[in-house]
């Protein structure tokens, strides 16, 4: 990595290619703390690299933004956000995949990434945040704590490592 100091950065797709190492191993500690975030205890680095690339694409084609959190050229989370594409819908964006690596939890990393991410939504126009999370989660309680609202919980919507079925909550915010 070359020299990037702490502080949040939007990644275009040659950051993400440049990048791609460090952000496959902030996957790999999120799945292993047992997060929800779309795959299950152990990531086949295949399959990580596929997924940055598909954000990599998602960026370049302008439905992606992702925020990166670097501090002495580690990279210790990220943040997604889906830009609603639909003409009735460019309003709306949907907040994703938040990780902050365990060596870098509860100093308020991902606080700033989401300040962050509702700045980069506001400047683009979009008014309503969605996102979702496993009901119980210490995501859940950042969510709430930084304004989201709940709308409602969806029962054994995805599967944990441990192979159980868990309640996912929906959540947005009206900036
Ligand atoms: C959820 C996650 C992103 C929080 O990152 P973080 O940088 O540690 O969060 P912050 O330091 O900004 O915490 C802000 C607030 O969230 C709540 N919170 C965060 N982690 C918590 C925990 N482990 N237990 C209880 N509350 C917690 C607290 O209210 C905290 O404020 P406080 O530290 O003043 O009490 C991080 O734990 C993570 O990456 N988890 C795995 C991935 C994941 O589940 N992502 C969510 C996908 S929807």
């Amino acid at each position: 990595m070359h020299n990037y100091r702490a502080m949040i950065y939007r990644l275009t797709p040659e950051m993400i290619m440049e990048l791609v190492e460090p952000l496959s191993h902030l996957l790999w500690d999120a799945v292993d703390s047992g997060a929800s975030i779309g795959f299950l205890p152990p990531v086949d680095p295949v399959e990580s690299l596929r997924y940055w690339d598909s954000v990599r694409i998602a960026v370049y084609e302008g439905s992606r933004v992702l925020l990166a959190y670097i501090e002495d050229d580690e990279m210790v989370g990220t943040v997604q956000l889906d830009l609603a594409m639909r003409k009735n819908a460019l309003h709306r964006a949907e907040v994703m995949k938040l990780m902050v690596h365990r060596n870098g939890r509860r100093r308020g990393v991902a606080t700033a990434l989401m300040n962050e991410v509702e700045k980069v939504a506001r400047e683009m126009g979009r008014t309503l945040l969605v996102l979702d999370t496993r009901r119980g989660d210490e995501s859940e309680k950042l969510y709430r704590k930084l304004g989201y609202l709940e709308a409602g919980e969806i029962p054994r919507y995805a599967r944990s490592a441990d192979g159980t079925l868990h309640a996912t909550v929906i959540l947005f915010k009206e900036l």
